[in-house]
């Protein structure tokens, strides 16, 4: 049986709320984890949705560029498609792109998947780079931002393929035919090792996997972002009001999932 997580859910008018709401979170965690533990350590991931974030973050006339600790901060990517990092499909080039260009950022801090490798060697030079910066024990994220499919995807953990089934690796290639395509990921039980865990979705056309994740019947199998079940017990989805039609408070609220 699952682990019963409390979810919370935000919902903003609008995609450019829902980003700020992100870059908000995005600041307090890593400032949080800089006073705790001297250093902040965050895995994001890809596809749009994250664009308007990392762009916020780079602006400097915005209010989230100065406070974050960049000189403290390590980020890690969550998943990145098998294509060189020049590649438009890169999530390590729309990230780049939207903000690690700007941002002082070190490079020595900047944790790259890399997508031009073959998958699997990508996926075990990933789990060393992992290792080496946490250190020994399970390596815990202090927040891992997310996103959603509309097939119930989130990383690059796809309905019905191997990696759902990866359990001990930190991070695996995962073949998905229906993109016949590798992916490289990280597994979902690192994921829910993460001090803070949440999704960022928008738009109508994640309105029903949405509804489908939180209030449907629980198939990690057909929709692999309910193995999302952070061991802090504590889940948040960030969401614009077109994501959130299908949930029960449409300004936002709580659930207990058992
Ligand atoms: C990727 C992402 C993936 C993404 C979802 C949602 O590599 O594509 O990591 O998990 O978060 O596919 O993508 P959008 O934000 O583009 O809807």
């Amino acid at each position: 049986m699952p682990r019963p997580v409390s979810v919370t859910y935000r919902v903003w008018a609008t995609p450019v709320e829902v980003a700020a709401g992100a870059a908000e979170l995005f600041v307090s965690a890593a400032n949080e984890a800089v006073e705790a533990r001297g250093v902040a350590r965050i895995a994001v991931s890809g596809g749009s949705t994250p664009k308007v974030m990392f762009a916020l973050l780079a602006d400097k006339s915005a209010t989230y560029f100065a406070r974050v600790p960049w000189d403290k901060l390590h980020l890690f990517f969550v998943d990145e498609r098998c294509v060189p990092p020049t590649d438009d499909e890169s999530n390590y080039k729309m990230t780049s792109e939207a903000m690690l260009s700007k941002v002082p950022l070190p490079a020595a801090q900047i944790h790259r998947m890399e997508g031009e490798l073959d998958p699997e060697v990508a996926a075990s030079r990933y789990e060393a780079a992992i290792r080496a910066e946490f250190g020994p024990g399970h390596p815990v994220f202090d927040l891992v931002l997310l996103g959603m499919g509309d097939d119930g995807h989130t990383a690059s953990l796809f309905p019905h393929t191997q990696a759902l089934f990866a359990m001990v690796p930190l991070v695996v290639a995962n073949h998905v035919p229906q993109k016949e395509t590798w992916r490289i990921t990280l597994t979902w039980p690192v994921i829910n090792r993460g001090r803070e865990v949440a999704f960022l979705i928008e738009g109508a056309g994640k309105a029903q996997v949405l509804g489908d994740v939180l209030l449907g019947a629980y198939d990690p199998e057909a929709k692999p972002s309910q193995l999302i079940r952070p061991e802090s017990g504590k889940l948040t989805f960030l969401l614009d009001a077109a994501a959130a039609a299908k949930l029960p408070q449409p300004t936002g609220g709580t659930l207990d999932l058992a």
